[in-house]
Protein backbone atom coordinates (compact mmCIF):
# COMPACT_ATOMS: atom_id res chain seq x y z
CA UNK A 1 0.00 0.00 0.00
CA UNK A 2 1.76 3.37 -1.22
CA UNK A 3 0.52 6.29 0.22
CA UNK A 4 2.55 8.59 -1.82
CA UNK A 5 2.33 9.33 -5.65
CA UNK A 6 5.63 8.19 -6.83
CA UNK A 7 6.79 5.24 -7.75
CA UNK A 8 10.22 5.03 -7.41
CA UNK A 9 12.74 1.81 -6.91
CA UNK A 10 15.17 3.04 -3.79
CA UNK A 11 18.61 1.37 -3.13
CA UNK A 12 18.70 1.75 0.60
CA UNK A 13 15.60 2.08 2.62
CA UNK A 14 15.08 2.26 6.37
CA UNK A 15 12.02 0.15 7.61
CA UNK A 16 11.01 2.00 11.61
CA UNK A 17 8.89 0.20 13.53
CA UNK A 18 7.69 2.48 16.67
CA UNK A 19 6.72 -0.39 19.46
CA UNK A 20 5.45 -0.34 22.52
CA UNK A 21 8.26 -1.35 23.98
CA UNK A 22 10.80 -0.53 21.73
CA UNK A 23 11.35 1.07 18.41
CA UNK A 24 13.08 -0.80 16.21
CA UNK A 25 15.27 0.71 12.78
CA UNK A 26 16.35 -1.78 10.13
CA UNK A 27 18.77 -0.36 6.92
CA UNK A 28 18.47 -2.96 4.08
CA UNK A 29 19.89 -2.34 1.00
CA UNK A 30 19.05 -3.72 -2.95
CA UNK A 31 21.99 -5.00 -5.45
CA UNK A 32 20.94 -6.23 -8.15
CA UNK A 33 18.66 -9.13 -6.77
CA UNK A 34 19.99 -9.55 -3.37
CA UNK A 35 18.74 -7.54 -1.00
CA UNK A 36 21.29 -6.65 2.30
CA UNK A 37 21.33 -5.92 5.37
CA UNK A 38 23.13 -2.97 5.98
CA UNK A 39 22.62 -1.60 9.47
CA UNK A 40 19.77 -2.10 12.41
CA UNK A 41 19.52 -0.52 16.04
CA UNK A 42 17.16 -0.69 18.70
CA UNK A 43 16.03 1.69 21.25
CA UNK A 44 14.24 0.05 24.15
CA UNK A 45 11.33 2.48 26.27
CA UNK A 46 12.84 2.23 29.46
CA UNK A 47 15.76 2.85 29.00
CA UNK A 48 14.35 5.90 27.13
CA UNK A 49 11.87 7.63 29.16
CA UNK A 50 10.86 4.78 31.66
CA UNK A 51 7.50 4.76 29.98
CA UNK A 52 5.90 2.95 26.69
CA UNK A 53 6.38 4.37 23.35
CA UNK A 54 2.69 3.83 23.13
CA UNK A 55 -0.41 2.75 24.60
CA UNK A 56 -2.69 -0.03 23.31
CA UNK A 57 -6.22 2.07 23.91
CA UNK A 58 -5.91 3.30 20.38
CA UNK A 59 -5.00 7.02 21.19
CA UNK A 60 -1.36 6.16 19.60
CA UNK A 61 1.64 7.65 20.90
CA UNK A 62 1.93 8.20 24.50
CA UNK A 63 4.79 10.62 24.06
CA UNK A 64 5.34 14.13 22.26
CA UNK A 65 6.29 13.76 18.07
CA UNK A 66 9.52 15.41 19.25
CA UNK A 67 10.32 12.86 22.38
CA UNK A 68 9.74 10.03 19.72
CA UNK A 69 12.04 11.57 16.91
CA UNK A 70 14.74 12.36 19.64
CA UNK A 71 14.54 8.68 20.55
CA UNK A 72 14.88 7.72 16.73
CA UNK A 73 18.07 9.90 16.09
CA UNK A 74 19.65 8.66 19.19
CA UNK A 75 18.95 4.86 17.06
CA UNK A 76 20.57 6.41 13.90
CA UNK A 77 23.80 8.37 15.71
CA UNK A 78 24.34 4.89 17.90
CA UNK A 79 24.04 2.24 14.77
CA UNK A 80 25.88 5.34 12.64
CA UNK A 81 22.71 5.13 10.09
CA UNK A 82 22.83 8.09 7.55
CA UNK A 83 20.17 6.94 5.33
CA UNK A 84 17.59 9.61 5.68
CA UNK A 85 14.38 7.87 3.10
CA UNK A 86 11.97 5.60 5.49
CA UNK A 87 8.84 3.65 5.60
CA UNK A 88 7.01 3.93 8.79
CA UNK A 89 4.65 1.38 10.24
CA UNK A 90 1.46 2.46 12.20
CA UNK A 91 -0.27 0.27 14.43
CA UNK A 92 -3.37 -1.57 13.20
CA UNK A 93 -5.71 -0.31 14.94
CA UNK A 94 -5.18 3.08 13.62
CA UNK A 95 -5.96 1.90 10.17
CA UNK A 96 -9.42 0.74 9.09
CA UNK A 97 -9.30 -2.50 7.43
CA UNK A 98 -12.60 -3.86 5.13
CA UNK A 99 -13.25 -5.95 2.18
CA UNK A 100 -16.25 -6.05 0.43
CA UNK A 101 -18.10 -6.80 -3.32
CA UNK A 102 -18.25 -5.12 -6.15
CA UNK A 103 -20.52 -5.76 -8.93
CA UNK A 104 -18.60 -5.52 -12.68
CA UNK A 105 -17.68 -2.32 -13.78
CA UNK A 106 -14.70 -0.53 -16.08
CA UNK A 107 -11.77 0.96 -14.59
CA UNK A 108 -13.19 4.50 -14.86
CA UNK A 109 -15.95 3.46 -12.57
CA UNK A 110 -14.17 1.89 -10.29
CA UNK A 111 -12.65 4.61 -7.82
CA UNK A 112 -15.82 6.43 -7.26
CA UNK A 113 -17.36 2.84 -6.75
CA UNK A 114 -14.71 1.95 -4.21
CA UNK A 115 -15.78 5.77 -2.50
CA UNK A 116 -19.32 4.98 -2.32
CA UNK A 117 -18.48 1.63 -0.46
CA UNK A 118 -16.06 2.86 1.98
CA UNK A 119 -18.82 5.79 2.91
CA UNK A 120 -20.66 2.59 4.82
CA UNK A 121 -17.75 0.94 6.44
CA UNK A 122 -15.90 3.82 7.48
CA UNK A 123 -16.38 5.62 10.50
CA UNK A 124 -15.16 8.44 10.15
CA UNK A 125 -15.85 11.41 7.21
CA UNK A 126 -13.97 10.70 4.11
CA UNK A 127 -12.90 13.66 4.08
CA UNK A 128 -10.47 12.76 7.16
CA UNK A 129 -8.69 9.51 6.16
CA UNK A 130 -6.59 8.64 3.24
CA UNK A 131 -7.81 5.31 1.17
CA UNK A 132 -5.89 2.98 -0.07
CA UNK A 133 -7.58 -0.26 -1.86
CA UNK A 134 -6.33 -3.24 -4.38
CA UNK A 135 -8.83 -6.37 -5.84
CA UNK A 136 -8.30 -9.16 -4.24
CA UNK A 137 -10.37 -11.53 -5.55
CA UNK A 138 -11.92 -12.16 -9.33
CA UNK A 139 -10.63 -10.75 -12.48
CA UNK A 140 -9.47 -7.29 -13.23
CA UNK A 141 -9.40 -6.39 -16.54
CA UNK A 142 -7.91 -3.53 -18.04
CA UNK A 143 -7.75 -2.35 -14.23
CA UNK A 144 -11.66 -2.81 -14.58
CA UNK A 145 -14.04 -5.88 -13.12
CA UNK A 146 -15.08 -7.83 -15.20
CA UNK A 147 -16.94 -10.09 -12.98
CA UNK A 148 -18.19 -9.37 -9.42
CA UNK A 149 -15.14 -9.02 -7.48
CA UNK A 150 -13.25 -8.80 -3.87
CA UNK A 151 -12.11 -4.91 -2.73
CA UNK A 152 -9.80 -4.77 0.23
CA UNK A 153 -9.72 -1.21 1.57
CA UNK A 154 -7.66 0.82 3.54
CA UNK A 155 -8.16 3.94 5.54
CA UNK A 156 -5.58 5.85 7.61
CA UNK A 157 -6.96 9.00 9.62
CA UNK A 158 -5.09 12.10 7.79
CA UNK A 159 -4.01 13.31 11.68
CA UNK A 160 -2.06 9.89 11.82
CA UNK A 161 -0.18 10.59 8.77
CA UNK A 162 0.46 13.93 9.31
CA UNK A 163 1.80 12.67 13.38
CA UNK A 164 4.41 10.65 11.10
CA UNK A 165 5.38 12.78 8.63
CA UNK A 166 6.01 15.66 11.52
CA UNK A 167 8.02 12.59 13.65
CA UNK A 168 9.99 11.58 10.14
CA UNK A 169 10.78 15.77 9.81
CA UNK A 170 11.94 16.23 13.24
CA UNK A 171 14.03 13.20 12.74
CA UNK A 172 15.77 14.84 9.83
CA UNK A 173 14.15 11.67 7.53
CA UNK A 174 12.31 11.78 4.56
CA UNK A 175 9.13 9.86 5.38
CA UNK A 176 8.38 7.56 1.87
CA UNK A 177 5.53 5.99 3.32
CA UNK A 178 3.36 4.69 6.62
CA UNK A 179 1.70 1.48 6.12
CA UNK A 180 -0.06 -0.83 8.91
CA UNK A 181 2.04 -3.24 10.75
CA UNK A 182 -0.22 -6.18 9.32
CA UNK A 183 1.47 -5.39 5.87
CA UNK A 184 4.86 -5.02 7.06
CA UNK A 185 4.81 -8.65 9.03
CA UNK A 186 3.20 -10.08 5.62
CA UNK A 187 6.20 -8.79 3.21
CA UNK A 188 8.42 -9.54 5.49
CA UNK A 189 7.42 -13.25 6.70
CA UNK A 190 5.08 -14.79 3.55
CA UNK A 191 7.39 -15.46 0.57
CA UNK A 192 5.76 -16.86 -2.15
CA UNK A 193 3.36 -19.41 -0.37
CA UNK A 194 0.36 -20.30 -2.24
CA UNK A 195 -1.02 -21.41 1.50
CA UNK A 196 -3.44 -20.11 4.10
CA UNK A 197 -1.26 -18.65 6.44
CA UNK A 198 -2.46 -17.36 10.32
CA UNK A 199 0.56 -14.66 11.27
CA UNK A 200 0.53 -14.09 14.60
CA UNK A 201 2.41 -10.53 16.74
CA UNK A 202 3.09 -10.95 20.17
CA UNK A 203 4.57 -8.05 21.06
CA UNK A 204 4.82 -5.84 24.54
CA UNK A 205 0.98 -5.06 24.60
CA UNK A 206 -1.41 -6.19 22.22
CA UNK A 207 -1.38 -9.45 20.28
CA UNK A 208 -2.53 -9.05 16.24
CA UNK A 209 -4.34 -12.17 14.23
CA UNK A 210 -4.15 -12.11 10.56
CA UNK A 211 -5.17 -14.57 8.15
CA UNK A 212 -3.09 -14.04 4.57
CA UNK A 213 -4.59 -16.18 2.01
CA UNK A 214 -2.57 -16.88 -1.38
CA UNK A 215 -0.30 -13.96 -0.43
CA UNK A 216 -3.10 -11.53 0.73
CA UNK A 217 -4.38 -10.32 3.63
CA UNK A 218 -7.53 -10.98 4.90
CA UNK A 219 -8.43 -10.54 8.08
CA UNK A 220 -6.82 -8.96 11.24
CA UNK A 221 -7.86 -8.43 14.55
CA UNK A 222 -6.01 -6.83 17.44
CA UNK A 223 -6.31 -7.43 21.29
CA UNK A 224 -4.10 -6.44 24.85
CA UNK A 225 -2.99 -9.40 26.58
CA UNK A 226 1.05 -9.34 26.08
CA UNK A 227 4.32 -9.50 26.76
CA UNK A 228 4.39 -7.56 29.16
CA UNK A 229 1.40 -8.65 30.95
CA UNK A 230 3.61 -12.57 31.19
CA UNK A 231 6.37 -10.89 32.81
CA UNK A 232 3.82 -8.89 35.80
CA UNK A 233 1.56 -12.38 36.15
CA UNK A 234 5.45 -14.61 36.93
CA UNK A 235 6.29 -11.51 38.80
CA UNK A 236 3.15 -11.24 40.96
CA UNK A 237 2.62 -15.66 41.34
CA UNK A 238 6.43 -16.19 41.62
CA UNK A 239 7.39 -12.49 44.09
CA UNK A 240 10.27 -11.97 42.18
CA UNK A 241 10.40 -8.15 40.83
CA UNK A 242 9.75 -7.50 37.12
CA UNK A 243 13.53 -8.08 35.90
CA UNK A 244 13.60 -11.35 37.91
CA UNK A 245 10.71 -12.36 35.68
CA UNK A 246 11.75 -10.99 32.53
CA UNK A 247 14.45 -12.73 32.84
CA UNK A 248 13.13 -16.49 33.88
CA UNK A 249 10.47 -15.68 30.90
CA UNK A 250 13.34 -15.36 28.28
CA UNK A 251 15.52 -18.07 29.86
CA UNK A 252 12.59 -20.70 31.22
CA UNK A 253 9.12 -20.17 29.83
CA UNK A 254 7.31 -23.32 29.45
CA UNK A 255 9.59 -25.31 30.06
CA UNK A 256 9.91 -24.42 33.68
CA UNK A 257 6.56 -26.37 35.39
CA UNK A 258 6.22 -23.25 38.07
CA UNK A 259 6.28 -20.67 35.37
CA UNK A 260 4.09 -22.97 32.82
CA UNK A 261 1.26 -23.11 35.27
CA UNK A 262 1.09 -19.27 35.23
CA UNK A 263 1.36 -18.52 31.68
CA UNK A 264 -0.73 -21.45 30.42
CA UNK A 265 -3.81 -19.45 30.44
CA UNK A 266 -2.81 -16.49 28.95
CA UNK A 267 -1.26 -18.60 26.06
CA UNK A 268 -4.67 -20.02 26.16
CA UNK A 269 -6.09 -17.06 25.87
CA UNK A 270 -4.00 -16.73 22.30
CA UNK A 271 -4.99 -19.72 21.03
CA UNK A 272 -8.32 -19.36 21.86
CA UNK A 273 -8.29 -16.23 20.29
CA UNK A 274 -6.82 -17.47 17.06
CA UNK A 275 -9.39 -20.76 17.28
CA UNK A 276 -11.72 -18.09 16.97
CA UNK A 277 -9.96 -16.58 13.95
CA UNK A 278 -9.72 -19.03 12.00
CA UNK A 279 -13.21 -20.23 12.79
CA UNK A 280 -14.28 -17.44 11.23
CA UNK A 281 -12.31 -17.57 8.12
CA UNK A 282 -13.83 -21.15 7.48
CA UNK A 283 -17.86 -19.52 7.67
CA UNK A 284 -16.41 -16.86 5.21
CA UNK A 285 -14.03 -18.28 3.03
CA UNK A 286 -14.27 -21.98 3.40
CA UNK A 287 -10.55 -22.42 3.88
CA UNK A 288 -8.68 -23.98 6.83
CA UNK A 289 -5.43 -22.39 8.50
CA UNK A 290 -2.84 -24.43 6.75
CA UNK A 291 0.17 -22.88 8.55
CA UNK A 292 1.22 -20.38 11.89
CA UNK A 293 3.66 -18.33 11.49
CA UNK A 294 4.25 -16.40 15.14
CA UNK A 295 6.24 -13.12 15.05
CA UNK A 296 6.96 -10.40 17.84
CA UNK A 297 9.40 -10.62 20.86
CA UNK A 298 7.36 -12.63 22.25
CA UNK A 299 6.84 -15.56 20.13
CA UNK A 300 10.79 -16.39 21.33
CA UNK A 301 8.78 -17.58 24.54
CA UNK A 302 10.74 -20.82 25.46
CA UNK A 303 8.09 -24.31 24.34
CA UNK A 304 5.54 -21.44 23.05
CA UNK A 305 6.29 -22.84 19.56
CA UNK A 306 5.90 -26.77 20.84
CA UNK A 307 2.81 -25.89 22.85
CA UNK A 308 1.24 -24.25 19.67
CA UNK A 309 1.21 -27.23 17.60
CA UNK A 310 0.38 -29.55 20.43
CA UNK A 311 -2.76 -27.17 20.64
CA UNK A 312 -3.73 -25.94 17.29
CA UNK A 313 -2.53 -29.65 15.58
CA UNK A 314 -1.18 -27.14 12.45
CA UNK A 315 2.64 -26.64 11.20
CA UNK A 316 4.38 -23.77 13.54
CA UNK A 317 6.91 -21.43 12.45
CA UNK A 318 8.87 -19.12 14.27
CA UNK A 319 9.14 -16.16 11.52
CA UNK A 320 13.02 -15.04 10.21
CA UNK A 321 12.55 -11.86 8.39
CA UNK A 322 16.60 -11.74 8.20
CA UNK A 323 16.02 -15.69 5.88
CA UNK A 324 17.13 -14.54 2.34
CA UNK A 325 18.83 -11.48 3.30
CA UNK A 326 22.27 -11.04 3.25
CA UNK A 327 24.43 -10.52 6.38
CA UNK A 328 27.70 -11.20 7.92
CA UNK A 329 27.91 -14.62 9.25
CA UNK A 330 28.88 -13.37 12.58
CA UNK A 331 25.68 -12.02 12.72
CA UNK A 332 23.92 -14.96 13.07
CA UNK A 333 23.79 -15.60 17.08
CA UNK A 334 22.54 -12.35 17.95
CA UNK A 335 19.83 -12.09 14.99
CA UNK A 336 18.61 -15.22 16.48
CA UNK A 337 18.33 -13.79 19.64
CA UNK A 338 15.27 -11.37 18.45
CA UNK A 339 14.66 -11.58 15.19
CA UNK A 340 11.14 -12.25 15.20
CA UNK A 341 10.63 -8.90 16.55
CA UNK A 342 12.59 -7.44 13.97
CA UNK A 343 9.47 -8.44 11.04
CA UNK A 344 7.79 -5.21 10.97
CA UNK A 345 10.87 -3.07 10.52
CA UNK A 346 12.29 -5.18 8.03
CA UNK A 347 8.93 -5.25 6.48
CA UNK A 348 8.81 -1.68 6.09
CA UNK A 349 12.42 -1.90 5.00
CA UNK A 350 11.57 -3.84 2.13
CA UNK A 351 8.69 -2.24 0.61
CA UNK A 352 9.82 -0.19 -2.39
CA UNK A 353 13.49 -1.15 -2.38
N1 LIG B 1 13.16 -14.77 24.55
C1 LIG B 1 12.01 -14.20 24.90
N2 LIG B 1 11.05 -14.92 25.53
C2 LIG B 1 9.88 -14.37 25.90
N3 LIG B 1 9.56 -13.08 25.67
C3 LIG B 1 10.46 -12.31 25.05
C4 LIG B 1 11.72 -12.81 24.62
N4 LIG B 1 12.41 -11.80 24.02
C5 LIG B 1 11.61 -10.72 24.07
N5 LIG B 1 10.44 -11.01 24.70
C6 LIG B 1 9.31 -10.11 24.96
O1 LIG B 1 8.89 -9.54 23.75
C7 LIG B 1 8.24 -8.29 24.01
C8 LIG B 1 8.76 -7.27 23.00
O2 LIG B 1 8.37 -7.70 21.72
P1 LIG B 1 8.23 -6.69 20.51
O3 LIG B 1 9.50 -5.96 20.35
O4 LIG B 1 7.71 -7.47 19.37
O5 LIG B 1 7.11 -5.72 21.10
P2 LIG B 1 6.68 -4.26 20.65
O6 LIG B 1 6.62 -4.22 19.17
O7 LIG B 1 7.51 -3.25 21.33
O8 LIG B 1 5.23 -4.20 21.28
P3 LIG B 1 3.79 -4.11 20.59
O9 LIG B 1 3.90 -4.82 19.27
O10 LIG B 1 2.87 -4.79 21.55
O11 LIG B 1 3.54 -2.66 20.45
C9 LIG B 1 8.57 -7.91 25.44
O12 LIG B 1 7.41 -8.11 26.25
C10 LIG B 1 9.66 -8.91 25.82
O13 LIG B 1 9.61 -9.26 27.19
MG1 LIG C 1 5.18 -4.66 17.70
Amino acid sequence: MIWFPFKVSYKNLLGIDIGTSSIKIVELSRRGDKIKLENYGEMSADAFYEKPFRSSDGSMLLLSNSEIAKAILAILEEAKISEKKANFSIPDFSTFFVDFELPPMTKNELPEAVRFSAKQYIPMPLSEVTLDWAIIEGAPKNGGLSSSSKILLVAIPNTIIRQYQEIASLANLKLQSIEAEAFGLLRALVKEDKKTICLVDIGAQSVTVNIVDKGILKKSHSFDISGNEITQVISKSLNVDVKEAEYLKREKGLLLPELAKVLIPLVDFIIAEIEKTSHNFRQTDGKEIEKIILAGGSSLLPGLKKYFLEALKTEVEIGDPFLGILYPEVLSESLAKFSPSYAIAVGMALKGL
